[in-house]
Order: structure tokens, then C-alpha cells, then sequence
């Protein structure tokens, strides 16, 4: 059986951080939608310039194109063991449509793991947050700074920040969180696989939290 994990929680709350570490741990890829859409981005497809229209002001990019990118990523080859799923999915069409596609596999979801964080932690986080170009690594200029300030330890590439990460975007994203995302609490509630965890410790922290709080079945 194949283990398929999300990671739930409001912009900035740490899932991209924490689906790399274990993703390393669990030897699962970690698929991040907001990831995929820079990739397009930087190569400039049709459905990068479509999606920079609403990453640009914080909203989300439409049901239809994000499912159709996301279950494209999922048929691949690496992922017929399980992935770690961060940002995706979003809105309850989203969570559906990920049902449907892991059942016609014979698949479910293993767990969801909720971070949770106050919104004063995540403005913190947000606003020291810096991305290398190359690969998407996660920095903080106080909570995780990199060896050399600007430059990636694991690549050597340039850090920059994300352009929804300045204030006003980041006012919206977490709105949008309330309204679009947050009803999922309660939908995987009522499946039974939320797991909540206390995104507030330490990066080492947050992780360990997190490997102990997984069923069984899902760290194996
Ligand atoms: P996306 O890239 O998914 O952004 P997000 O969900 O807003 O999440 P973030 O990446 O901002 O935060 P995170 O929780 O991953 O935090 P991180 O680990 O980086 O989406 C961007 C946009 O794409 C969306 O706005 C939308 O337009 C579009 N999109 C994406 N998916 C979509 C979908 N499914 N449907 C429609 N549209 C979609 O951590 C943040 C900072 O905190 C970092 O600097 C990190 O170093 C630091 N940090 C992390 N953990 C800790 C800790 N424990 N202690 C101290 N610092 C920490």
C-alpha cells in the first residue's frame, strides 16, 4: 500500500520546510503545487503565465488547471509508492478530485497532517522567509539563515524572495486560507486521518512532533 500525506495549515505555517525533511525521512517525494506552478512560471508555459496572474495578488489558481497539473505529477512513476502533498489540495473540488484519484489507484490518504500556528508567528515567518532559485530551498534570514547570506548552502544558487511574500499578498493568502482552505479541518476530521500537530517549535522540533504524531501505517 502506497503513503500519500498532506500537509494542511495557513501560508507560511511550514509545510514546504517540513514536507522536505520528510520526504528525506520517509523516502517519498514531496509534491508541492505551489512549486509546480514557479516551475511553469520560470519556463514561461501557458499555464505559468496564467497561474502568475493569481500568485501574484495571493489568490488561488483555478480548480481545473492546478487538478489537472497535480494529477499529471502524481501519475508519475515516483510517485506509484506514495508522495508527501504540500499545498495541494486547497479547496473541497481539490479534495475531491484527489479522492477520486487515488481511489481509481486502490489509494487513500494515509494522514493529514494540520500544522497549526498563530497568525503572528506566520507574518515572521513570511516576511525573513528567502527561496533559491535553482530548487525552491527554504530559508529564514533569522530562524534558518544559510551559511553565506544570498546564497544557497545545498546548490550555490541565489536567494530571493517570493513576491507574494510581501505584506499586502500576504494579507490576502491568509484570508483566502480562512474562506477556501480551512473547511478541509473538518473534512478530513470527519474521515478520520487529520493529525494535529503544534507548527510553533523549532524547525527539529515541528519534525519530530510530526514523525511521532504518524499512524503507524504512514512511517512505515
Ligand atoms: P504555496 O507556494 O503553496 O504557498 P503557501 O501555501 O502560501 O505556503 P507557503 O509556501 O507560503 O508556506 P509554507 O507553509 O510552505 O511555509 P515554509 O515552509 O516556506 O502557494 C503559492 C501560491 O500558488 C498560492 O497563493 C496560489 O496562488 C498558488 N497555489 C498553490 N497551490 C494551489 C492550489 N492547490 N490551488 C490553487 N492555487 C494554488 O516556511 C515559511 C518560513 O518560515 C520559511 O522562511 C522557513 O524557513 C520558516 N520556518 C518554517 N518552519 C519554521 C519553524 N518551525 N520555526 C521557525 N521558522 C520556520
Amino acid at each position: 500500500m502506497a503513503t500519500y500525506l498532506l500537509l494542511l495549515g495557513t501560508p507560511g505555517a511550514g509545510k514546504g520546510t517540513q514536507a522536505k525533511r520528510l520526504s528525506e525521512s520517509l523516502s517519498i517525494p514531496h509534491i508541492s503545487s505551489g512549486d509546480l506552478f514557479r516551475e511553469h512560471l520560470d519556463e514561461q508555459t501557458e499555464l505559468g503565465k496564467l497561474a502568475q496572474r493569481y500568485m501574484s495578488s495571493g489568490d488561488l489558481v483555478p480548480d481545473d488547471v492546478t487538478i489537472q497539473m497535480v494529477h499529471e505529477r502524481l501519475s508519475r512513476e515516483d510517485a506509484r509508492g506514495g508522495a508527501i502533498l504540500d499545498g495541494f489540495p486547497r479547496t473541497p473540488t481539490q479534495a475531491q478530485a484527489l479522492d477520486e484519484m487515488l481511489a481509481a489507484n486502490g489509494e487513500g490518504i494515509a494522514a493529514v497532517l494540520f500544522i497549526k500556528v498563530s497568525e503572528a508567528t506566520v507574518i515572521r515567518r513570511l516576511g525573513g522567509r528567502r527561496m533559491c532559485r535553482a530548487k525552491g530551498h527554504i530559508y529564514h534570514v533569522e530562524f534558518n539563515p544559510p551559511d553565506v547570506e544570498g546564497i544557497c548552502d545545498l546548490d550555490g544558487s541565489e536567494l530571493y524572495q517570493r513576491e507574494d511574500d510581501q505584506a499586502d499578498t500576504v494579507s490576502n493568502r491568509i484570508r483566502i486560507y480562512f474562506e477556501q482552505t480551512a473547511p478541509l479541518i473538518d473534512y478530513y476530521r470527519s474521515k478520520g486521518v487529520l493529525v494535529e500537530v503544534d507548527g510553533e517549535g523549532t524547525i527539529e522540533v515541528v519534525t519530530q512532533g510530526m514523525l511521532e504524531a504518524l499512524p503507524e501505517a504512514a512511517s512505515q
